[in-house]
């Protein structure tokens, strides 16, 4: 039932609500865990009354975690974590239907992206859900009175906490943070099939383009690149990956796929994806090399990974040839290079990010970690923290269960040799 009080907002048409509510409901059948804490929060109340702040993707399963954290009886304003990511019809049923305010709109400029995280701000959050550190980054610079009252924030994202991480070891982190994308339960399944699935999701959208027989080469073979090598090889592509880290480019070979430096793969590729979480890991030289018509997208957190300045600098022409495709004529060699979705994560810009079902277990993660939080208020060193293993296991076995998988228990021989060391050759 649609909420009494319509909250204060900024978004692109309100009356995209009932059809963002529908979506929404959709999205929650494939969360039952996150469903679970819902319920149990309805009962237990256990935020009642936390001033929250999240910043996240504005997509159905969002909707959902907001939905969870509203019955344990907090007080939150959400906004976008990237100016393309926001599913309109989503924040308009946040605000009509369930009553929280949201400021995000997709397609916002990037003034207005900010101008959103300050009016977040003003709420004077006691928790910040970040995802990317732009919040927690705009309160250290700008809102250091905020950052003293804060009990905790949580990161979803790689690239949020070696932004968190580079705070701590600056001295700057007064706070505690719980590093989510570090459970098990987030990264092992969002980064790596979540991120594999609809980041290939976004390229096709953009493009229809047929994967199988073509060249995609992956940059960065982290939990997402290892996702989209296997999606890509999968649907037929010649997987190339390029890598910085000689371990990763190591397991990548024993994946079985081609790894190569950047400048080799560049004249060779006929997709390009970059998921690195780094700065210009496709720069201007490699752009120069690329044979006409080459697709270049990005899916790792901020615009950066793309050198789309340098490129738009060798480039006598753009066009949009349809949305999130744009074509750049090289000047020197009349080349079309295509460029998808600006730059900025595909999966999020041309499609509708995760599927539901992987972010069950990431938004479990944020719940309870805001729990986590709240109820060790005052307890938690500053710093960054993990949820205690025994959330993550019991995130997986409610997982499990609401699959319908059943798997073995240790015996209490078993438990006892694992505990050990006596036994040894018999
Ligand atoms: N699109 C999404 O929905 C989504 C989901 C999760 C994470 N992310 C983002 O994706 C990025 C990657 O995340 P991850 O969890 O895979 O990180 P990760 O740290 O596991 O992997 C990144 C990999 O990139 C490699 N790398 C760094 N610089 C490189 C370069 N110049 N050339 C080649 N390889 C390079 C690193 O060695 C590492 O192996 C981050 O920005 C993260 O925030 C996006």
């Amino acid at each position: 039932m649609a909420s009494t009080q319509v909250p204060d907002s900024d978004v692109k048409d309100l009356k995209l609500a009932a059809a963002g509510r529908k979506r929404i409901e959709w999205a929650e059948r494939e969360m039952p865990v996150l469903r679970l804490i819902r319920e149990r929060f309805g009962r237990e109340r256990p935020l009642e009354g936390t001033k929250l702040v999240a910043c996240c993707h504005i997509t159905t399963e969002t909707a959902n975690l907001a939905r969870a954290l509203k019955a344990a009886g907090v007080d939150a304003v959400l906004i976008a974590s990237n100016p393309l990511s926001t599913q309109d019809d989503v924040a308009a049923a946040l605000v009509i239907e369930y009553g929280v305010p949201v400021y995000a709109i997709k397609g916002e400029s990037t003034e207005t992206y900010h101008r959103h995280v300050r009016m977040a701000l003003d709420h004077v959050p006691d928790v910040i859900i970040d995802d990317g550190s732009d919040v927690i980054a705009t309160a250290v610079r700008e809102r250091p009175e905020l950052i003293e009252s804060l009990v905790g924030s949580t990161e979803e994202t790689t690239t949020g906490l070696v932004r968190l991480r580079a705070l701590e070891k600056g001295g700057r982190m007064t706070w505690p943070a719980i590093a989510v994308n570090d459970a098990q339960t987030k990264h092992f399944f969002d980064n790596r099939y979540g991120t594999g699935q609809s980041t290939l999701d976004g390229v096709i959208r953009a493009t229809n383009i047929l994967l199988a027989g073509r060249t995609m080469v992956v940059v960065g073979y982290g939990w997402c690149g290892k996702g989209v090598a296997m999606r890509g090889r999968g649907m037929g592509a010649n997987v190339v990956v390029c890598e910085i880290d000689p371990i990763r480019a190591i397991e990548a070979v024993m994946d079985g796929f081609r790894v190569m430096p950047m400048a080799e793969a560049a004249p060779l590729g006929d997709i390009f994806i970059t998921v690195t979480g780094n700065r210009h890991v496709i720069d201007g030289k490699h752009f120069a090399s690329m044979h006409d018509g080459a697709i270049v997208a990005n899916s790792g957190h901020f615009d950066v990974e793309l050198n789309l300045v340098a490129l738009a600098e060798m480039s006598e022409a753009r066009e949009e040839l349809r949305p999130f495709v744009e074509e750049y004529k090289v000047k020197a060699s009349g080349n079309r290079i295509i460029v998808l979705g600006e730059g900025r994560l595909i999966n999020l810009a041309a499609a509708e990010g995760h599927p539901a079902s992987v972010m069950d277990m990431s938004f479990a993660n944020q719940a309870l970690s805001c729990e986590y939080l709240v109820k060790n208020q005052g307890k938690l060193s500053p710093g960054i923290h993990l949820l205690p293993q025994e959330v993550d296991n019991e995130i997986a076995s409610l997982k499990l269960e609401a699959m319908g998988i059943k798997i073995d228990k240790l015996t209490a021989e078993m438990h006892e040799y694992m505990s050990s060391w006596e036994t040894g050759t018999q």
